[in-house]
C-alpha cells in the first residue's frame, strides 16, 4: 500500500481528469460503491476458487458478525448495486464508471499493490458485440489521449456455460496425466476448478500449458458468432489485436468476450496487463437479479501512472503570480487576500524574509510572474509585473490586477 505525494497527486488528477472527459464522451456515468462489501457478495459473484477471492481478500467479522470484505474488484459491487436499485426496471441500458481503491493481498511485484486503484466501465443491458467493441473503443482512445503506446489488444472468448463445462472436461483430462509432478495445492485446484490451472503462475505448469486443450476449439455456435462478429466490428474502426486462445482471465464470472491490454517490453515486467475486461452475461442472474446481459473492463491506475514517459506527464503548474514584500507590509497581505478571493492563483512567502529569499521561493515554485511590493509602488499604485520566464517586465496598475491575471 503506497503514499501518493505532491508532486505525483498532480499526475494522478491528470489521468483521473482525462478518465472523465474520455468516458463521458462514450456516454458512461459516475458510480460509486462502498469499499467493503458482504464477503458472500465476492465468493458467490467472481468465485470461490479464484486466487483474488480465495487467496487475497481482506476479510474480517465487523462489531455485528458480519463477514465483510474490502473489495478485491469492482465489478461485483457495481452488479449489486444495479440489483438492489432495481436499475433494470428504469433504465435497463445503464452504462457506468468507477474509480477507486480496490485491495488484495498479493505476492509483492514491480507494478502489483494490495490497495491499488481501478478505473472501471460496466455496461448493462446490451447483449451484442457492438457493447463490447465499443467498450473496447473507450479504453484503447484513453490511452491514446494519456499518450501510452506500444500496447497490445489480446482477445479471446470463454464460450457459454456449457462450452466451459466441456472445455473444463478437457482441461482435467489433460492434466490428470500430469498429476504426479502437481504439487498437493494444484492437485486441489485439479479437483475444484482445472481452469484454473490454465492462469496460474506456477513454474511447474509452464511446460504443460503447450500441450493443453485450446479454448477457441470449443466455442458453441452463437459464442462463435458473437466472437466473429466483435472481430469485424473492431476491424471496421481500424483496431489491431491478437487472438489469446489461453486468455481466460482469473475471475469467474466470465462468458463469452475475454480482452486484456497489454503493454509490450514495459518497466512492469510480468505485470504487465495495463485493462482487462470480458462480458458476464451470467453474473446478474447469479445474485439474485434478473437476467441482463453486461460486459466492462478495468485498469490499473498504478499501472497506467509507471507507463506514461516523462513526456506525457503534464507539466507541473506554478502559481500564476508571487508577491515580493520589500517593505509594504500589511498590503501585501491584503493583496494576497484580495486576489485570491477574485480566484487569481497566487503566493507569497508567509515566513517574510530577504528580497532575494523571496524571489528564490518564487522561482522554486515556478510562478509565471513576480511583483515585488515597497512603498514605492504603494505610494504610486503601480508596480512592475515581472514575467518569470523571459525576465520582461510592464508596468501594472494594483487596483486592475485581478483583472490582468485573469
Ligand atoms: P482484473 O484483471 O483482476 O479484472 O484487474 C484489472 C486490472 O487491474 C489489471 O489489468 C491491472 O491493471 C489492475 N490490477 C489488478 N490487480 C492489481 C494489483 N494487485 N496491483 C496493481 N494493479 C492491479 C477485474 O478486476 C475485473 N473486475 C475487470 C472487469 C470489469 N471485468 C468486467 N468488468
Amino acid at each position: 500500500m503506497s503514499d501518493i505525494l505532491p508532486p505525483d497527486t498532480a499526475l494522478w488528477q491528470h489521468v483521473e481528469a482525462t478518465a472523465r472527459e474520455v468516458f463521458k464522451r462514450f456516454g458512461f456515468e459516475e458510480i460509486r460503491t462502498p469499499i467493503a462489501e458482504e464477503t458472500a457478495l465476492f465468493e458467490r459473484g467472481v468465485g470461490e476458487d479464484t486466487e483474488v477471492v480465495g487467496k487475497e481478500m481482506y476479510s474480517f467479522l465487523d462489531k455485528g458478525e458480519r463477514n465483510i470484505s474490502l473489495r478485491p474488484e469492482g465489478t461485483a459491487p457495481v452488479a449489486r448495486s444495479y440489483i438492489e436499485h432495481a436499475v433494470h426496471q428504469r433504465e435497463p441500458v445503464s452504462k457506468w464508471f468507477y474509480i477507486g481503491p480496490m485491495f488484495r493481498y498479493e505476492r509483492m511485484k514491480t507494478g502489483r499493490y494490495r490497495q491499488f486503484h481501478q478505473l472501471g466501465a460496466e455496461a448493462f443491458g446490451i447483449a451484442q458485440p457492438q457493447q463490447d467493441a465499443e467498450l473496447i473503443q473507450l479504453a484503447l482512445v484513453f490511452l491514446e489521449k494519456l499518450g501510452i503506446e506500444g500496447v497490445r489488444l489480446e482477445l479471446s472468448s470463454l464460450g457459454d456455460a456449457q462450452c466451459r463445462r466441456r472445455f473444463s472436461e478437457k482441461t482435467y483430462a489433460h492434466f490428470s496425466n500430469f498429476r504426479h509432478v502437481l504439487s498437493a495445492d494444484l492437485q486441489k485446484t485439479l479437483e475444484r476448478n482445472p481452469l484454473r490451472l490454465l492462469d496460474s503462475k506456477e513454474e511447474v505448469l509452464a511446460p504443460l500449458m503447450a500441450s493443453a486443450p485450446v479454448l477457441l476449439e470449443y466455442l458453441d455456435e452463437a459464442s462463435r458468432e458473437h466472437f466473429e462478429e466483435l472481430q469485424r466490428l473492431l476491424r471496421l474502426s481500424d483496431i489491431d489485436f491478437v487472438l489469446n486462445p489461453r486468455l481466460v482471465r482469473g475471475l469467474d464470472y466470465y462468458s463469452r468476450t475475454a480482452f486484456e491490454i497489454v503493454a509490450e517490453d514495459s518497466a512492469l515486467g510480468t505485470a504487465s496487463t495495463i485493462c482487462g475486461g470480458g462480458r458476464y452475461d451470467g453474473l446478474l442472474e447469479q445474485l439474485g437479479g434478473p437476467s441482463t446481459p453486461a460486459v466492462g473492463f478495468a485498469m490499473g491506475l498504478e499501472r497506467l501512472c509507471l507507463l506514461m514517459g516523462a513526456n506525457s506527464k503534464p507539466a507541473l503548474q506554478g502559481p500564476a503570480l508571487f508577491l515580493v514584500d520589500a517593505g509594504a507590509g500589511d498590503e501585501v497581505w491584503r493583496l494576497l487576500w484580495r486576489l485570491r478571493k477574485a480566484g487569481v492563483v497566487v503566493e507569497a512567502d508567509l515566513r517574510g524574509g530577504s528580497v532575494k529569499s523571496q524571489l528564490k521561493r518564487a522561482n522554486k515554485l515556478n510562478a509565471q510572474y513576480c511583483m515585488v511590493l515597497g512603498e514605492d509602488e504603494l505610494k504610486t499604485g503601480c508596480a512592475k509585473l515581472k514575467d518569470m520566464k523571459d525576465g520582461t517586465e510592464r508596468e501594472a496598475r494594483l487596483a486592475e490586477l485581478e483583472g490582468m491575471l485573469r
